[in-house]
């Protein structure tokens, strides 16, 4: 792409806030204007538009069609909240403070609650968070998308870890303000006011609230959204939604929506330990300077603009030839990598063994409320010599995750068996600068991992414009956006779509009444199993072929994007 095409789509920065684009879709769904040509994108390119689009996250208020990060109703509430933490920490006598989420939202619930108990473990203080993932801890290194769908599961684990409990505060992120297992929940507590107080945390505004009805159920997200519109009045509920700008990649939350949270979480989290430890009164101030710093550390990773193009550029020739990337990490490092790794089996359509995270001391140093999860989830270095290493060469890529604070000793030691495997070893390495702290590190690392993923499957073809094609049709969310992403670039009615992917989904080139009469859970529950479902279901649909002659183009064209532009040609 040219510069000054490059500076034209950098103008249009503010086109996804328009009603007039995409106005069907949250903003979390839409697809962001700079990134439409990200697929036939360079590196260095690829880096830039994902830097454009980060930034967008901490976009000035003035004029914005709707609320920012640091917009003052957000700041606002923000200090009320941490508030509430203070006073748990003061008291903290049968309260609990619980994060929960799905996907990427349960994951920084997790890498988040984990942070601040060893915080206050370190203050002699016993621990006041939980974190709930939906799915359970399998959920934090591999998709478990079903769960996300199911209400009364969100329910029921929130009153188990609340058992016994007389003061919960009880934070729910979903960052679109659509999975029912946070809407069960915070069903829940607004039924039970006298234990819970309810927080959402999520990035639309909340007039674009999923509004479809979840089985079995009389609330809808939205409708729950609104009853906490309602008693955040009264600063019963509160709702922290500011709108950070559509993803790099449509839909895919595990980035700006993944940091954001990390963000506000850890902002109100430290505002409410320095109140209750340090006597540091909760400002608006207070908390605009932290997030000023998040700010500025977003620079960090993009100010090494071509070692991460390097980087980028080196996995995704990992990736074309069907060889590995592994990361490396000490400490919450590590964590950050693990996560990055397992969102590429959904996010990108991966094998499992494609991109892996490792880290030293593995469940050890996890401390997840599972323990050890069994031998589909090994992370620890020993399993990454074992298992991975006799297999590597000059074409695999392995990067390191440290800081100066970790066993640089062992660090060396590893990173010399590595060399005699493959040349191809690389380094993430924090110092300690000024007053740098591990928070920084960790949002530094998150983005500059999720942009190295990122750009690595962009690289072997896997998006197409700025869409993910091969997406797992596991609940209800992604079949929507499934349905949807079939209507746009086919162009045809959605009934059509739909008997499309049904027929991809139930491999039948006839669709039964059995099938039609279904409902979404059983077909999501079927899709489970199948791959390429909508690259298969969009052949069919542009060229009206039978299922078996889409798989055999798919198979003679393995790049979805390339097999997608054949057809539409
Ligand atoms: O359904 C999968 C997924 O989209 C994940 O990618 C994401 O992390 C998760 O759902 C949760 O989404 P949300 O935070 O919007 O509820």
């Amino acid at each position: 792409m040219s510069g000054s095409e490059w500076t034209c789509r950098l103008s249009s920065m503010h086109e996804w806030e328009s009603p007039y684009y995409e106005p069907s879709l949250p903003v979390s769904e839409k697809s962001n204007p700079l990134t439409r040509d990200i697929d036939r994108a360079s590196a260095g390119c690829i880096v830039r538009m994902l830097q454009a689009c980060d930034s967008q996250m901490f976009l000035e208020e003035a004029g914005a069609t709707y609320q920012r990060l640091m917009s003052d109703e957000v700041v606002e509430t923000l200090m009320e909240v941490a508030k509430k933490v203070e006073l748990i920490l003061k008291d903290p006598r049968d309260s609990l403070v619980v994060l929960s989420g799905c996907g990427t939202s349960g994951r920084l619930a997790f890498l988040v609650t984990s942070a601040f108990n060893r915080a206050l473990k370190e203050l002699n203080q016993s621990p006041v968070y939980s974190y709930i993932i939906a799915g359970g801890d399998k959920a934090l290194f591999s998709s478990q998308e079903a769960p996300e769908d199911d209400p009364k599961l969100g329910m029921l684990s929130l009153k188990e870890v609340c058992e016994g409990k007389k003061c919960v505060l009880f934070i729910g992120i979903s960052c679109g303000l659509s999975a029912p297992f946070v809407a069960g929940q915070l069903d829940l507590c607004l039924q039970n006011p006298e234990v819970y107080t309810p927080v959402l945390v999520g990035f639309n505004p909340t007039h674009q609230a999923r509004d479809e009805p979840i089985p079995g159920c009389s609330f809808t997200f939205r409708s729950v959204v609104q009853r906490m519109e309602e008693l955040a009045k009264s600063q019963k509920a509160f709702l922290i939604n500011p709108a950070v700008g559509p993803e790099a990649i449509s839909g895919s939350s595990r980035m700006k929506g993944g940091s954001a949270t990390k963000i506000l979480l850890e902002v109100v989290l430290s505002a409410a330990h320095a109140a209750a430890f340090t006597h540091t009164p909760i400002t608006q101030q207070g908390i605009l300077q932290h997030m000023r710093v998040y700010e500025k550390t977003l620079e960090i990773p993009y100010a090494h603009n071509e070692g991460l193009s390097a980087l980028l550029e080196a996995a995704g020739k990992s990736l074309q030839r069907g060889r590995r990337v592994c990361y490396l990490g000490w400490g919450s490092l590590g964590v950050l990598g693990l996560i990055d790794a397992s969102e590429c089996v959904p996010t990108f359509g991966a094998d499992y063994e494609d991109v892996r995270g490792f880290i030293s001391g593995g469940y050890n140093e996890l401390k997840n409320n599972e323990g050890p999860l069994g031998p589909d989830f090994r992370i620890s270095h020993e399993d990454f010599l074992h298992l991975v290493l006799p297999s590597l060469d000059d074409h695999d890529m392995v990067l390191l995750i440290y800081t100066q604070t970790d066993d640089v000793g062992d660090v060396e030691k590893l990173a010399r068996r590595v060399r005699e495997k493959t040349s191809n070893l690389h380094a993430v390495y924090h110092r300690v600068d000024g007053d740098t702290a591990a928070t920084q590190w960790e949002l530094c690392t998150k983005l500059f991992l999720n942009a190295l993923s990122t750009g690595a499957h962009v690289l072997k073809g896997k998006i197409y414009q700025n869409h993910m094609m091969d997406l797992q049709v596991t609940n209800s969310k992604l079949y929507c956006r499934a349905t949807r992403l079939l209507q746009n670039l086919s162009g045809r009615p959605e009934s059509k779509c739909e008997e499309a992917l049904l027929k991809a989904v139930y491999k039948v080139d006839n669709l039964t009444v059995e099938i039609t009469s279904s409902d979404i859970s059983t077909h999501t529950h079927t899709a489970r199993t199948r791959t390429k479902v909508v690259p298969l279901a969009l052949v069919c649909l542009l060229t009206g072929c039978s299922l078996a002659e889409a798989e055999l183009r798919l198979e003679q064209q393995p790049i979805v994007r390339d097999a997608v532009e054949a057809c539409l040609s």
